[in-house]
This record gives C-alpha cells, sequence and structure tokens, in this order.
C-alpha cells in the first residue's frame, strides 16, 4: 500500500528505526527491493532521481511503481523524488504518484552565502506548501554533501567548488537547520555531514575528522523531532569492490560510509538512509563476472536475474542493519 514519507518516518521514529531508500531506474532493481522487503517484512523507500525519471519515462515509472504496489500489498510503498531541483520537478513527480519529494534548494549553493540561504528557504516552503495541499511529504537539504578529506574540494555533482570552502561551510550549521525547519517546515532534512555521493568517498576507513556524525547528534538534540536524512550513505563494502575488480573492473580502491556510523546515526535521530551507489555495484559486479565466466552468453537475462538476486541481498542486509526488518 501507498504511504507517505511522513507516515513512514513518523512510525521509524517511534520504533528508533532507519529506513534506507534505495534508488531505482529500471524494473529489475524495482523487483529486486520489493522482493528483499517482502523477505524480512519491512516498509521500503524507492526513490527516482531527475536522471531515472528521464532514463525510464515519466509513465513507464509510475506503472512500474503501480506494479510493485499490486505485487506486494502489505509492504508500505513510499515513492520519493530524490534531488528534485525545482518546483516543477516536484510536481510533476506527484502528479505520476510520488507521495514524496526532495526539493534540494541546496544544489545551487556553492557556499553558505546569505542569498543562497534564503533561496533554499524560499523555493522549499513554496514546494511544502504546494505538496501538502495535496498531501505528499517534503524533504529539504541544508549544507553541501562533499568530502572533507579532500579539503572540501567536491560538490554534490563532483565538480570542485570555486575557491574551496571551509569546514564549517560544508557542514550543516545547527543554529541554521532550526531556523530552516521551522521557516519552510519540511518533513524531513537531509544534512551535510562530510559524505559524498558515488563510490569515491573516502580513501581509508573514515573516522570524525572527515565523518562528523557529531553533526549528526548536535542537530538530533536540537531538533528532535526533526526526522533527517543521510545521503550519500552506501558503505561500497570490500567484498563487491573485489568481485568487482576480481572479473575485469578498475575500480580504485575506495571506503563507504561503515554501517556502524549510519547506525549510530539511526540512534540520533536520522531516519532515511540514501543508498544508490551499493545497489549499482552489487549488480554491475555480476554482470562483468558473467560476461567473463560465460563468455558465449547472449540472453540478457543471464545477466540481469543474478544481478538482481545481488541487489535484493544487499537491500535485504540493509533492511537488517537499520532495523527496518519486521516494520511493515
Ligand atoms: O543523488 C544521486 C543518486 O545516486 C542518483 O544518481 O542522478 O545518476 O540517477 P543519478
Ligand atoms: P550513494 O552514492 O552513497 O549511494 O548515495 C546516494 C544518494 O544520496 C542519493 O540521493
Ligand atoms: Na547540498
Ligand atoms: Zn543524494
Amino acid at each position: 500500500a501507498r504511504i507517505t514519507l511522513r507516515q513512514l518516518l513518523d512510525h521509524a521514529a517511534e520504533h528508533g528505526y532507519g529506513v534506507p531508500a534505495f534508488n531505482i531506474n529500471n524494473m529489475e532493481q524495482g523487483l529486486a527491493i520489493m522482493e528483499a522487503a517482502a523477505l524480512v517484512d519491512a516498509p521500503v523507500i524507492i526513490q527516482a532521481s531527475r536522471g531515472a525519471r528521464s532514463y525510464a519515462n515519466d509513465i513507464m515509472l509510475a506503472k512500474m511503481i503501480d506494479a510493485l504496489a499490486e505485487m506486494y500489498p502489505d509492504i508500505p510503498l513510499c515513492m520519493h523524488q530524490d534531488h528534485g531541483n525545482d518546483e516543477a520537478t516536484c510536481a510533476t513527480a506527484i502528479r505520476y504518484g510520488f507521495t514524496s519529494v526532495m526539493m534540494d534548494g541546496s544544489l545551487k549553493a556553492d557556499a553558505k552565502t546569505a542569498a543562497d540561504y534564503q533561496y533554499n528557504v524560499d523555493i522549499t516552503r513554496r514546494v511544502v506548501d504546494m505538496a501538502h495541499w495535496v498531501g505528499a511529504s517534503v524533504e529539504g537539504e541544508l549544507g553541501v554533501l562533499g568530502s572533507l578529506e579532500h579539503g572540501g574540494g567536491e560538490q554534490e555533482d563532483g565538480h570542485g567548488v570555486e575557491g574551496k570552502v571551509s569546514r564549517e561551510q560544508l557542514l550543516t550549521d545547527p543554529d541554521q537547520a532550526v531556523e530552516f525547519v521551522r521557516a519552510t517546515k519540511v518533513d524531513a532534512l537531509a544534512i551535510a555531514m562530510g559524505t559524498s555521493h558515488g563510490a569515491y568517498k573516502f580513501s581509508r576507513k573514515p573516522d570524525g575528522d572527515v565523518l562528523a556524525m557529531k553533526v549528526v547528534e548536535e542537530i538530533h538534540r536540537r531538533l528532535p523531532n526533526t526526522h533527517l536524512v543521510m545521503h550519500g550513505s552506501s558503505s561500497v563494502p570490500q567484498d563487491l569492490q573485489d568481485i568487482f575488480n576480481e572479473f575485469g573492473g578498475a575500480m580504485p580502491q575506495t571506503f563507504g560510509v561503515p554501517v556502524e556510523e549510519i547506525v549510530r546515526g539511526i540512534k540520533h535521530g536520522v531516519r532515511k538512509v540514501n543508498i544508490d551507489t551499493d545497489c549499482r555495484l552489487a549488480m554491475t559486479g555480476v554482470f562483468r563476472k558473467v560476461a567473463t565466466q560465460n563468455k558465449a552468453e547472449f540472453d540478457p537475462r543471464k545477466f540481469l536475474k543474478p544481478a538482481m538476486d545481488a541487489m535484493r541481498d544487499i537491500c535485504k542486509l540493509r533492511f537488517e542493519q537499520f532495523g527496518t526488518a519486521g516494520n511493515a
């Protein structure tokens, strides 16, 4: 059954668990997530980026979500727009049946100037008004995702920030978070604590200098009733890197966000945990393996079925680790 982000995260807060939000672009990823959820009785957040919507087509995506909901009537399902960049993206998502949208008004901000902040407040507030009129939820974002390890030299799109900004300018400021939630009335708030999108987050297992979980704790202390969201939360497991590289891949050694740090976040108000890279890596590692081990194979299903199974396994593991399992 369909559920909004607000309904789902209220339940998660009440019962002290977190919910992974997995990105989808195609049928196989949707099937993998729902199969995992059904195995462990977990509620689901499926999210689609703007890129996913243009890849799959809005009509195709909407009917796919309808189909998944019909196939798994007992699994609560929230369909969420990931990183909406303007009002139109959020409005059309809702029109296509999304029950939740992210209005990422921090996307345009290179650093935390007053004008950037006001732009973010204003556009997020407009989307909240619109979404709440029709019963959809809204996630906002404050702060700049990007590696502290690289001196803050990464923007969310992977491009460098002009002139590099300080650690304080990247991490979400707790005072500003309080003000932002009050001014926008968002249902959930994405915060920056040192993670970045994609596989290359850290060059070694992150410590408190580069992964600032203290910021999460401080914001939760100040905003105990706000659902917090962690982006860039793939763990980039070593075994998935190894499979990828064993079968002809050339992925430099990298480190993601340790699951125990996410679990610590969940103890401090983190309710939604965004994961895309781990699922991508699980699937494409299998593509490499099948292509390497059976060079005569040309039936796509022989690639896609085991890839789906690998994605199902990582989704199931995250449902168990985040305490989502058993809460459908
Ligand atoms: O926010 C990033 C997500 O991993 C979606 O990525 O824009 O390539 O679909 P994408
Ligand atoms: P990862 O690249 O760490 O999976 O993060 C995904 C994300 O934050 C989507 O919004
Ligand atoms: Na941001
Ligand atoms: Zn993100």
